[in-house]
């Protein structure tokens, strides 16, 4: 019987290549370079299957064009790549990698929201240019993270990781919000406490963004926003661009309305906005919270994990729709 074709779009770990092959005509993008969207058109064209990264827009245009495409695998947590209305009324289901990436992600967002507050890439940047030419009592001074407040926006299972590292490492008090409060059990085992958008914008020493990105999360976090946060605030996004209104921000920087930020995504990443560059009261990363080689791997395996799965058992591991 012939295999299905996979069109896999980015660079992947030989092994989870070699697992594919033995299931798939796979087609490869070594390169690394991001398909225009005519470039992937034309790629998947004819194809059964796609691994994809956040990278590759699978809207209506392109299911239009490649109607033999069953299943898009992506090797993210997030999904808002993906136009699933469209993958649904079209019956091609999408899955994503949740859970494997969870704590390796809490364990970034916790580390950039202490660099933010602690002010090490800052420093970090005046030690290499030389600068430092004596010590003195009020240098490079941040604010704590021990027993401050940690508001947390978006409590789902990464949000739930960074609350726990908050509350019982650091004796954070935890504050979060959330489209709902989460169950009584489990905000017993994060010790937060569940509190209006207001009220954690007004009242966190360290707010920090793990909230999906939809078109109603645009821009959540805004001028207005920011203007309620408190002037020591720091604010630390790990969740995706967008979500943030980078110009406003940037300015708030600028005018000191809050302290400092730590951010791993950005709008139109990887392009950014030349504001941000400027300031520093920023630390800046390239999108690689989940950065670990261990879960960089198991993310891929899992998207190879759905994709056999679904051709040779009818149903894959982590669906994001139905149909
Ligand atoms: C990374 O941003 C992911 O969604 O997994």
């Amino acid at each position: 019987m012939n295999k299905p074709s996979l069109l896999v779009t980015r660079s992947i770990y030989p092994e989870t290549l070699s697992k594919l092959e033995q299931h798939f005509e796979v087609d490869y993008n070594k390169t690394d370079e991001v398909y225009s969207k005519e470039g992937l058109i034309q790629k998947l064209q004819g194809m059964d299957a796609a691994m994809t990264t956040g990278t590759e827009r699978i809207d209506d245009d392109v299911l239009k064009a490649c109607p033999k495409l069953k299943i898009c695998a992506n090797i993210a947590v997030g999904y808002n790549n993906f136009d699933v209305a469209s993958m649904t009324a079209r019956k091609v289901l999408a899955t994503n990698t949740p859970d494997v990436l969870t704590e390796t992600t809490a364990d970034f967002g916790f580390a950039l929201m202490m660099a933010t507050a602690r002010r090490i890439a800052e420093s970090e940047h005046y030690l290499r240019k030389g600068l430092w030419s004596k010590w003195s009592l009020d240098m490079f001074t941040g604010s704590d993270i021990f027993a401050s407040t940690l508001g947390i926006l978006g409590m789902g299972r990464i949000g739930q990781a960074i609350a726990k590292r908050g509350a019982y490492g650091f004796g954070m008090k935890v504050i979060y919000h959330n489209r709902s409060p989460l169950p009584a059990e489990l905000e017993g085992a994060c010790k937060a406490h569940y509190v209006s958008k207001q009220e954690l914008l007004q009242t966190c020493d360290h707010l920090v963004l793990v909230l999906p990105y939809t078109p109603q999360a645009h821009h959540t976090i805004g001028a207005a926003e920011l203007n309620m946060m408190k002037s020591t605030a720091t604010l630390t996004n790990i969740a995706r661009g967008g979500i943030v209104d980078d110009a406003a921000l940037a300015l708030a920087l600028k005018n000191r309305q809050i302290a400092a930020a730590g951010l791993d995504v950005f709008e139109n990443e990887p392009a950014l906005n030349p504001e941000l560059l400027k300031l520093p009261n920023v630390v800046l990363t390239p999108h690689i919270a989940s950065a670990s080689r261990k879960t960089r791997l198991a993310m891929a395996e899992l998207a190879a994990d759905n994709l056999i799965a679904y051709f040779e058992k009818g149903h894959a591991l982590t669906p994001v729709n139905t149909f």
